[in-house]
């Protein structure tokens, strides 16, 4: 007997532009013969990011990856070379590694329940009992949600700390004041430009410096007026990145109806909800659910069965990963609560109905499954997994 193995559903495809919809920019770059240095495409593009984020050009620069771009947002906030940089564990490695790259030392400390961010109330807490010199601070609009952006400008002010936010996932969310917000542009972004990141604040002094940096630190001249290197983005990639914005409003509209159909229909399963803030309106590329039981495991696994991928986008934290494992960090209760009761489930525009019905169904199954386990576990287990 021939038996049917349901398709495979990948936990996330990249929605890029199509090849016709970015060759006219091609061609515009095969007859002005431009290829990199600001060229006509790159300066077009960031004048498009500066009217849809309500900023003057000068506010926004390009570079060549969302990574580079925090690099480049914390130098030039000129921090001491070795002073810690406050930041969330709740994050993706990338935010631990801009700080070094920066010269500072991650200093990890927690998120709020309600919004799985750090807040200005924990940085604020957190410096008290900081472990030597904070010379900046790097909260992450988590999976793109939207957080407090004005809220960071008065703790910039009133501490005198530099803020940089790691806004990576949330171009369509990030709200830039003073404090330089990052977007990263790669393929699996909203907006995605296979490897592309910006800069936005409305300090334009900030911008033109970070973009100095990311240009051999050329200033005026081509001598090199700050100790910089190359971050640029080229005018292929903002070929892509035009091409992006025209797709945008159509785009954007499939991801927020999408998240409201998902979080309607995971919202009916019990012991089970949607990150804070998702399906409320705004488009990002990733669910993620918290479970009641610390069933992330049992549930994954039901998934896998079923040819259902699942991720836990940012593992337990940075500070349980061994090239951080060594810097300094505060209380973690509630990052270590979502590394043991998220779990990342497929999200992206091929999703039809069928396939979300299948996912559902397959993980409301292995949470009935784990909390009967559960239920009829010893109740010494029972106390290990409800302390964890
Ligand atoms: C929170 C966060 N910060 C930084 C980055 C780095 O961006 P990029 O991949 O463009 O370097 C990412 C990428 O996924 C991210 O999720």
């Amino acid at each position: 007997m021939v038996q049917n193995t349901p398709e495979k559903i990948s936990v996330a495809v990249p929605r890029m532009p199509d090849a016709d919809m970015v060759l006219p920019y091609l061609r515009r770059i095969d007859d002005a013969r431009y290829y990199s240095n600001f060229g006509p495409l790159v300066q077009e593009f960031e004048a498009r990011i500066a009217a849809g984020f309500g900023v003057d050009t000068d506010c926004v620069t390009t570079v060549a990856n969302g990574t580079a771009a925090l690099i480049l947002a914390l130098r030039a906030g000129n921090p001491p070379p070795g002073s810690l940089c406050m930041m969330p564990s709740w994050t993706f490695s990338a935010t631990a590694h801009a700080a070094r790259e920066a010269g500072l030392t991650p200093f990890f400390v927690d998120v709020a329940p309600d919004n799985w961010a750090l807040t200005p109330e924990i940085a604020g807490a957190a410096l008290a009992n900081a472990p030597g010199n904070v010379a900046a601070v790097l909260p992450v609009a988590p999976f793109g949600a939207p957080i407090g952006y004005d809220r960071w400008d008065e703790f910039s002010e009133a501490t005198g700390i530099p803020v940089v936010i790691d806004a990576a996932a949330a171009f369509d969310t990030a709200q830039p004041g003073r404090a330089p917000v990052v977007i990263s542009l790669h393929a699996t972004k909203a907006v995605g430009i296979g490897e592309g990141g910006l800069i936005i604040s409305r300090d334009p002094e900030l911008v033109a410096k970070a973009r100095s940096l990311s240009n051999f630190g050329f200033q005026q001249s081509r001598a090199a007026a700050l100790p910089g290197f190359n971050a640029k983005l080229s005018e292929y990639a903002a070929a892509v990145g035009l091409a992006a914005l025209d797709a945008w409003p159509f785009v954007r509209t499939g991801y927020v109806r999408l998240a409201q159909t998902y979080a309607a229909a995971l919202s009916a399963i019990p012991g089970l909800s949607v990150m804070p803030g998702f399906g409320q309106g705004w488009a990002g590329t990733t669910c993620n659910v918290e479970l009641i039981h610390p069933a992330t495991g049992a549930v994954a696994r039901e998934l896998a069965r079923a040819g259902i991928e699942s991720r836990q986008w940012w593992g337990r934290g940075c500070h349980q990963q061994s090239a951080f494992a060594y810097y300094p960090s505060a209380s973690l209760a509630v990052t270590r609560h979502l590394a043991n009761h998220t779990l990342a489930l497929p999200f992206h525009l091929g999703l039809g109905p069928g396939e979300m019905n299948r996912i559902v169904t397959t993980v409301a199954d292995g949470l009935a499954e784990s909390a009967e386990a559960a239920v009829s576990a010893p109740l010494d287990q029972r106390a290990a997994a409800q302390a964890s």
